[in-house]
């Protein structure tokens, strides 16, 4: 679970004080964070180097937008390492939501490397840290549709209007999810997403009761574009629909009226409001099945992207242990584990997370 788009009390009493700070100081920050948002999200220009594919791979989604990895450039192929100084190792005790991370950004990396005419093959080497290898030997150049989504895929934590999705397009989500052993369950029944819904408040009750879970989520908020640009990762309360303030307002706000009340509401409207849902479970419950998963999951975001579907993630129910048994009763897998719930519908664009500097995040070993 992360920062969701309203909490009632909360929102409202920021909203009075982010006009007041609005009026007064932001214009600065705001100026930066879209100067550096189009640069982040620049296309590929005419001759890509390997810089521009590590900047393609550092826009997938990420648990917390903490960007655990690390981009090990020295050798004939573009390594992908943990950053485990990125951990988040409340929400994420064995690092599940971190190698999926990884697996989102080896996918983003496999199909910009194939645009610009390199193999993108990806290898786990599941024996030591978890490194995941993405050949860039040269290859016939092809240049796919969920490549052409990578700039503009975003997770948007708000309610979306409620309308179903065409078949044909929940067939291109189904198409893209069941990659690399993982099977996607989607999920459109309105009886079976209500069973999910309770599972999702008892989870998200369950973590907002731990001030471990609550300190360590609010750790990665940032409260206006200032601190954003500044630290370029975290939740940027703005990316979720919320108000900015400064950060000493956002942060007593953030103590005084964020709720487990006031999240389950907004839990239950986004998950009504949604055409649908899809459960990701990877073939192993290990490293590489962990990364998988989070491959299946970006080929799923980047495909609804280009359907013009938003999506965010519900995962309360899988990072929670009790949640997860009854998912797991629900949907009837055994003892598989179930890596991620996502919800999928239509709804607005908002403004686009923020990624750390390139230069960051190459190591040379
Ligand atoms: C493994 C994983 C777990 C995530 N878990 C959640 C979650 O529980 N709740 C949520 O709102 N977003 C979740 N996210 C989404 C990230 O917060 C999001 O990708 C990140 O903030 C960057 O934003 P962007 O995807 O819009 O670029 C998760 C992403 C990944 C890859």
């Amino acid at each position: 679970m992360e920062i969701n788009q309203s909490r009632r009390r909360f929102i409202a009493t920021m909203a009075c004080t982010s006009s007041m700070y609005l009026t007064g100081c932001t214009g600065a920050g705001e100026d930066r964070y879209n100067e550096i948002n189009t640069q982040i999200r620049s296309p590929l220009p005419v001759s890509p180097d390997t810089l521009d594919l590590v900047r393609h791979a550092t826009l997938a989604a990420n648990g917390h937008n903490t960007q655990p990895w690390l981009f090990d450039v020295s050798r004939s192929n573009i390594d992908i390492l943990p950053d485990f100084t990125r951990r988040t190792p409340i929400v994420d005790p064995d690092d599940h939501h971190l190698y999926a991370s990884l697996g989102c950004a080896a996918e983003n990396l496999s199909l910009a490397s194939r645009a610009i005419g390199r193999s993108g093959e990806v290898a786990i080497d599941a024996s030591g840290d978890g490194r995941i290898e993405v050949d860039q030997s040269p290859t016939t150049q092809y240049v796919s549709s969920l490549f052409g989504a990578i700039t503009s895929r975003q997770v948007s934590r708000i309610a979306y209007e409620g309308r179903s999705a065409p078949l044909d397009t929940l067939t291109r989500l189904q198409f893209a999810s069941n990659s690399y052993g993982v099977d996607a369950y989607m999920i459109t029944d309105k009886a079976q997403m209500e069973k999910i819904l309770e599972l999702v408040i008892g989870g998200n009750s369950k973590q907002l009761d731990d001030p471990a879970f609550v300190s360590e989520l609010k750790h990665w908020i940032r409260f206006n574009a200032e601190s954003a640009s500044t630290t370029r990762d975290g939740l940027y309360t703005a990316c979720s629909g919320n108000p900015t303030s400064p950060d000493f307002i956002g942060s007593t706000m953030f103590n005084l009226f964020f709720s487990k009340d006031s999240a389950n509401d907004d839990y239950a409207a986004q998950i009504r409001t949604s055409s649908g849902l899809f459960v990701f479970v990877a073939d192993t419950d290990s490293l590489e099945g962990w990364i998988n998963a989070g491959r299946a999951y970006e080929r799923f975001a980047l495909q609804a992207t280009v359907d013009g579907l938003k999506h965010s993630f519900v995962n309360q129910t899988v990072e929670v242990v009790e949640q997860r048994a009854r998912l797991q009763s629900l949907l009837g897998i055994g003892s598989d584990r179930p890596n991620f719930v996502v919800r999928f519908g239509y709804g607005p664009e908002l403004p686009k997370s923020l990624r750390r500097s390139v230069d960051d995040v190459i190591v040379n070993s």
